[in-house]
């Protein structure tokens, strides 16, 4: 995207990311859970969120239901505003990973293309971006159907609905995958755990 505003400065601050990282005892980075809506991607987040914060680790979640009342509020369902909703919430997790924040993002983010420019924008500014690809099967989805959007969608009443008019293009090299239909909450929260241990992610108390 272009930048609109010009006469602009870059002001880095009295920290490095890694003084600061230091200082805080706190090692950022960003966990990215896509997958279909009521796949269990907001679930399986608060629940690892709700472990990270017993444990004393910074750790916060981003969930597209809920910026989507606030900051994203000017922001629908087209493939334009699914873009501009995933480029905005790529780069609120990088802040608050920069900050040394775990962040958790669970958004549907069905375009691959969206995705893979919320990891760029980390990657180039060295901060881990962990893709977790929340692979429910929509059959399982559509029975679940929490909030009955499922069934708004196959009458006619919901257009544009994720996994039924609209696409879902599936992560190609995530770096983990979970399968809500054959494994637990707690056992998916566990694959995580060991991924941010894995990379060093979670402080020595934490681990
Ligand atoms: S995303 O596609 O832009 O990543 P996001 O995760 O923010 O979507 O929001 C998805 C949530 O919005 C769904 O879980 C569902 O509750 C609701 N929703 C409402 N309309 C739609 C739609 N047309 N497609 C998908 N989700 C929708």
């Amino acid at each position: 995207m272009t930048q609109k505003a010009t006469n602009i400065h870059w002001h880095a601050g009295n920290l490095t990311r890694e003084e600061r990282w230091k200082l805080l005892k706190a090692r950022g980075c960003t966990m990215w859970f896509t997958g279909l809506s009521a796949s269990g991607k907001s679930t399986i987040a608060s629940a690892l969120e709700q472990v990270l914060v017993q444990r004393g680790v910074h750790c916060y979640r981003l969930d597209g239901d809920n910026i989507r009342h606030g900051l994203n509020k000017n922001l629908g369902f087209s493939a334009e505003d699914r873009a501009e909703n995933i480029r905005r919430i790529g780069e609120v997790a990088k802040l608050f990973a920069d900050s040394g924040c775990i962040a958790l993002t669970s958004f549907i983010s069905p375009y691959r293309k969206d995705r893979d420019l919320a990891r760029q924008m980390h990657e180039k500014d060295g901060i881990a971006f962990i893709e977790v690809f929340v692979d429910a099967p929509i059959e399982v989805c559509e029975q679940r159907d929490p909030k009955g959007l499922y069934k708004k969608a196959r009458a006619g009443e919901l257009k544009g609905f994720t996994g039924i008019d609209d696409p879902y293009e599936a992560p190609e090299k995530p770096e983990l995958v979970l399968k809500p239909a054959t494994m637990s909450v707690e056992e998916s929260v566990k694959v995580c755990l060991a991924e941010l241990s894995k990379r060093g992610a979670l402080p020595t108390w934490a681990d």
